[in-house]
């Protein structure tokens, strides 16, 4: 296994191949967290429309920190979650008040707003920053147990602390952006759970599962 020419396939394919997505017009900290948000539990088809909608009601960061709770509520009626939007308008209110508006650059502080956990943090650090951190979530975790072969229980806490170990050797320090969106698309277009288009892969030539012929056995996700 080579690391720079598993990052310099990586990224290229992503460059190549991404799909066009309203939160990839730009790096606005703000845009990239909303998306995350509303990412957490829903598909991205469904999220196209209430991203669109949602930043036409709210552009901006002061935008949303001004709203009327029940006006931010009402723009995410059939995402469900609610909780998230309730945290994502409280973290706002935080940014506003005690950065200046300006989302943290620091991983630590941007980890302690309500609402932006391990992955979320590192979505938004690395998209948003240029910043080399993980951003392990499930999709991520099954694309990376499969190219190196990891059998431990994706539905064990520590696993996801082992994933980005693995995350912060292999990142590129050049562009962790594409390196982090790169293994999110892998596993939203090719990648997949149950019948993945190996065929297609960048890294097919490099994944340990595939040469054993068991990409569909992995990740082990046990049901406790
Ligand atoms: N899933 C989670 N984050 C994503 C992103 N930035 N683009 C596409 N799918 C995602």
């Amino acid at each position: 296994f080579n690391p720079s020419l598993f990052r310099e396939r990586l990224i290229d394919w992503f460059k190549k191949e991404q799909r066009i997505l309203p939160w990839r017009e730009n790096q606005d900290p703000y845009r990239v967290w909303v998306s995350e948000i509303m990412l957490q539990q829903t598909r991205v088809d469904t999220v196209i429309p209430y991203f669109n909608n949602f930043l036409n009601k709210f552009p901006t960061l002061e935008a949303l920190a001004e709203a009327d709770e029940q006006e931010v509520l009402k723009a995410w009626e059939g995402l469900g979650y609610y909780s998230r939007a309730r945290n994502l308008q409280n973290a706002v209110r935080e940014v506003v008040e005690e950065y200046g508006g300006v989302v943290p650059k620091d991983p630590a502080e941007l980890g302690k707003l309500k609402g932006v956990g391990p992955y979320t943090k590192g979505a938004i650090i690395s998209i948003a920053y240029d910043t080399a951190e993980p951003a392990v979530d499930g999709n991520v975790m099954r694309v990376l147990s499969r190219i190196l072969h990891v059998e431990e229980d994706i539905a064990k806490q520590s696993t996801r602390k082992l994933f980005e170990e693995l995350v912060r050797e292999l990142i590129s320090q050049e562009d962790p952006s594409s390196f982090n969106q790169g293994l999110m698309e892998l596993g939203a277009l090719i990648c997949t759970p149950k019948t993945p288009s190996c065929m297609l892969c960048p890294i097919q030539e490099q994944c340990l599962a595939f040469d054993k012929g068991i990409e569909t056995e992995l990740p082990i996700k046990s049901s406790k």
